[in-house]
């Protein structure tokens, strides 16, 4: 581990290595920046030491943050989550003693909307069996039914969330002029008024969708929002795409379906128990399998950290963070 001493301030703990120009930036406005060196995610004991005597963490959604995290924090002001999501934050928890937590949306929409279309088109075109086949030297002539994939353009996409990512995903769609469903708890007018999307029931876009893409938040509501009912309404022929968490999905149940061709295809980035899957669907050849790298290019994990880095620095500063997920912090704050 680096220890960098500057200011006799605040001390961070940053869980992982984070690119420059984010380190230079906790680093001029922060008195002790902690570093972990090693790209892979701490054990829960190393986790547990250090966040002590921390007065901020910069994490990733790797590093479960959970109640007795929570409790063993000292002097915790503010939890910096280099990601969108922040289910790997006990937020309640962190609320009830007066802690801040921040995530990074906004700037990874572009990256992962760009990553779903790639998901959706290389389960549609069937493209990672493809290379496999050529690779293995399979590729002996130009065959009228060799590697026959499923439609995409002029499709209907049903989007579950539509939020940021959706919406990027569904301007994208106008491209291949896919008719847009989409589903959410709130009415999204930019969606409906720029990519002509229509909202739906779960039940109707379900129905109907060729391509499901989900690109909800995982919480309360949406954990296994995706299981056996669920696909049993999809089309035989619908392409399920999950870029979102692992977790919306009922991975036992979209197995099933898969080996039983009840759907046709799935192209999956996130997994149900991360990093884990269970050995028989990286045995199904209708299933693309991702490492979660939705947001996964050098510029957007630049942003990430630095908006990250930000929040952090503006919450110890005594300034309320840009991204701030728990506002009702603000009243029991330290
Ligand atoms: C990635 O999954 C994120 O939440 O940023």
């Amino acid at each position: 581990m680096a220890t960098i001493k500057l200011k006799p301030s605040s001390s961070v703990y940053v869980t992982t290595p984070i690119p420059r120009e984010a380190l230079k930036l906790l680093k001029k406005h922060c008195g002790e920046v902690r570093l972990c060196k090693d790209h892979q995610a701490l054990t829960k004991q190393r986790l547990l030491k250090e966040v002590r005597d921390a007065d901020g963490l910069f994490s990733l959604l790797t590093d479960k943050i959970d109640e007795p995290a929570i409790k063993r924090m000292k002097r915790m002001k503010v939890i910096a989550n280099c990601a969108v999501g922040f289910d790997n934050i006990d937020v309640a928890a962190a609320t009830r003693r007066g802690i801040m937590v921040t995530n990074t949306p906004g700037v990874l929409t572009e990256a992962t909307a760009d990553l779903t279309w790639a998901l959706i088109l290389a389960v549609a075109r069937r493209i990672p069996e493809a290379d496999r086949f050529f690779r293995a030297g399979k590729f002996k002539e130009w065959q009228l039914f060799l590697m026959l994939g499923a439609p995409v353009f002029g499709r209907t996409l049903g989007l579950i969330g539509a939020g940021r990512v959706g919406t990027a995903v569904a301007l994208r769609a106008k491209g291949f002029q896919m008719k847009v469903l989409y589903s959410d708890t709130f009415r999204n007018e930019r969606i409906e008024k720029e990519a002509s999307a229509q909202r739906v029931t779960l039940q109707t876009l379900l129905r109907r969708a060729d391509v499901i893409s989900i690109h909800a938040p995982l919480d309360k509501d949406t954990y296994h929002l995706i299981g056996d009912r669920e696909l049993a309404m999809m089309k035989p022929s619908a392409l399920l795409v999950n870029t979102a968490r692992g977790e919306i999905i009922d991975e036992k149940a979209l197995i099933g379906a898969l080996r039983a061709r009840r759907i046709a295809g799935a192209g999956l980035d996130v997994y149900e128990y991360e990093p884990k899957v269970p050995a028989i669907l990286k045995t199904l050849p209708n299933v693309v399998l991702l490492p979660h790298i939705g947001s996964a290019t050098l510029e957007t994990r630049t942003q990430m950290a630095l908006l990250a880095a930000k929040n952090l620095v503006a919450a110890l500063e005594g300034r309320i963070p840009p991204n701030l997920v728990n506002p009702e912090v603000l009243k029991n704050v330290r």
